[in-house]
């Protein structure tokens, strides 16, 4: 006979309102795998760009505390554009969901869970995603030795006897972990093959642009990303008997290491409308307080304006400067003077730059005027000044030059072209062998941050009120301080060694934050 004891406290918990965030302890089999495999591994793998692997089990439990403070932070994954005031396609990013259930897993000290039931990890290799190409250029094998940034382009001739439309284009770097990343430009001069020519080793070295000024940026590769492909209907033109330059940045510090990435394009049929790349917004024709020059020991911005006369589709955006700016937007005013943000970059970091496609083409109807701020920090207190102490940086090519530049990805426009879908998933796919999809899709967004960090004496939490417990871990996962605090009283750190620590903030409010904290 059925014993009905044993179920009835079952059916009197299925009768609850669902609440799967409130009832789910997330494990790395039920859960964290799913998430890290979905969101991290195209990096971080044993041979991927990032600097360690988040492979396995034990790779994640190692890094545990630096990776629930990387993603409540959200530094990681790298998505530099904020997606507050606008969202873009195949973007990743973490819910909110997904980021409470790493702090929860790592507050609840991170446990395997069903060992027999372990999500099959993603393979990992050096393939490319686009299996049939119409063309694979590859760059010669080129070894790499250099102490410091090194941009490299490589020519190579398309051999086409006719104009073509690229629908997809990939980037498949020969060695991960040395490519930071690439753009693509096309140009039928010879300019570029006479300065590969003039140079004994394979390519030839030019910061900023080719050296050629008939070169045109078709698009760019970061870290992570896959292949970029054109809205349906849609290409870029390349002219018959192109040459395609590929400009490669290997960071410093490398020696003899071997590369020869490819890149693979498909055409596409018919006739597609060609979508141009150009920065519409720049520092030679567009500022209204140029020139660009930045004086030491100043924070300065910049303002760009440029008027639309026709009705433009724009399906994408790409905003760039150098080592010293700190910010970047664009947005437009419509003449009913309604305004549309197109990228909000809070944060700029010149190491993770990216092509940005809207979820659906945009329209930037006739009499709107586009327009761009960009804000420089010349000041001691940017790590990244190149200049010790600081100088005057000027309009340049050079790396310790400036730029403020926006390009669009655009075209004519057509009725009908803003309900074109590029993609409006509300969240990337995730990992095939993944158990847990649920939960909400609302993007995670950092409130909380500490003063200062890095930090001497004492570390003051700001975003948080009222009562909360702090727990200091040191790199290793030793707790060194443990106190109850009350809002804004400042926690002395001053006795500790220099080094790396992470602080678990716990209260009824938010719950579990981790966050990275450097000691000097
Ligand atoms: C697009 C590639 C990419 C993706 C995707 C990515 N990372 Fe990273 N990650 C890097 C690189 C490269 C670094 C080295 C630092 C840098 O260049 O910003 C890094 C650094 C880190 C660090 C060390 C940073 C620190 O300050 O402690 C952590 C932790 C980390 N990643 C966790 C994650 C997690 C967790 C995910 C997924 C939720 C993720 N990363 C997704 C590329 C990536």
């Amino acid at each position: 006979m059925m014993n009905l004891k044993k179920f009835l406290p079952v059916l009197s918990l299925s009768l609850l309102p669902a609440d799967p965030l409130a009832a789910h302890n997330p494990t790395w089999t039920d859960g964290i795998a799913c998430i890290i495999y979905s969101h991290c591994t195209s990096c971080h793998n044993p041979k991927g760009i990032a600097p360690f692997s988040l492979a396995t089990y034990n790779d994640v439990y190692q890094n545990r505390y630096a990776v629930a403070a990387s993603v409540q932070a959200g530094s990681m994954p790298p998505f530099p554009p904020s997606q507050k005031k606008q969202r873009y396609a195949h973007a990743n990013t973490l819910s909110n969901h997904e980021v409470k259930e790493i702090a929860d897993w790592v507050n609840n000290f991170a446990p395997l869970g069903d060992a027999n039931a372990i999500p099959t990890p993603p393979a990992y290799n050096s393939g490319y995603s686009l299996s049939n190409p119409d063309k694979v250029l590859k760059i010669p094998t080129y070894t790499v030795n250099t102490t410091k940034d090194l941009y490299r382009c490589f020519v190579l001739p398309l051999n086409n006897n006719s104009a073509q439309f690229i629908r997809q284009i990939e980037v498949v770097p020969g060695s991960r972990d040395i490519v930071h990343h690439a753009l693509i430009f096309q140009d039928t001069s010879g300019k570029p093959l006479s300065l590969d020519n003039a140079d004994p080793l394979p390519g030839y070295t030019a910061f900023g642009g080719t050296g050629s000024s008939s070169s045109v940026l078709i698009t760019g590769y970061t870290p992570g990303q896959g292949l970029f492909e054109y809205p349906q209907g849609f290409g870029a033109r390349v002219n018959a008997k192109s040459y395609i330059i590929i400009q490669i940045h290997y960071p410093g510090g490398i020696s003899n290491r071997k590369d020869s990435t490819q890149v693979r394009i498909k055409y596409g049929t018919g006739t597609p409308r060609n979508i141009s790349t150009a920065p519409i917004l720049n520092h030679s024709v567009s500022l209204k307080n140029g020139p660009l020059s930045i004086p030491p020991n100043v924070v300065k911005t910049f303002y760009a304006e440029y008027k639309i006369n026709v009705n433009v589709t724009v399906t994408g955006v790409f905003p760039h400067m150098h080592l010293i700016g700190r910010s970047i937007k664009a947005y437009f005013l419509s003449p009913s003077r309604d305004t549309t943000w197109l990228v909000d970059v809070p944060q700029w970091d010149f190491h993770w730059q990216g092509f940005y496609s809207f979820r659906k083409p945009i329209l930037v109807p006739a009499g709107s005027t586009l327009y761009g701020e960009a804000t420089y920090d010349n000041t001691v207190n940017n790590p990244n000044n190149p200049n010790s102490p600081p100088i005057t940086v000027n309009q340049g090519e050079g790396t310790a030059d400036e730029m403020f530049l926006v390009y669009f990805n655009y075209t004519g426009y057509v009725p009908g072209d803003t309900n074109i879908i590029i993609d409006t998933a509300s969240h990337l796919a995730h990992h095939a062998s993944c158990f847990n999809t649920s939960g909400n899709e609302e993007l995670y967004t950092d409130e909380i941050t500490l003063a200062p960090n890095p930090v001497r004496d004492c570390l003051t939490v700001r975003g948080l009120e009222g009562n909360f417990n702090a727990c200091l871990y040191s790199g290793e996962g030793r707790v060194v301080l443990q106190r109850n605090m009350s809002g804004a009283v400042p926690l002395d750190v001053s006795a500790l060694p220099a080094g790396v620590y992470y602080l678990r903030i716990q209260s009824a409010n938010i719950g579990v934050r981790y966050v990275k904290v450097q000691k000097e």
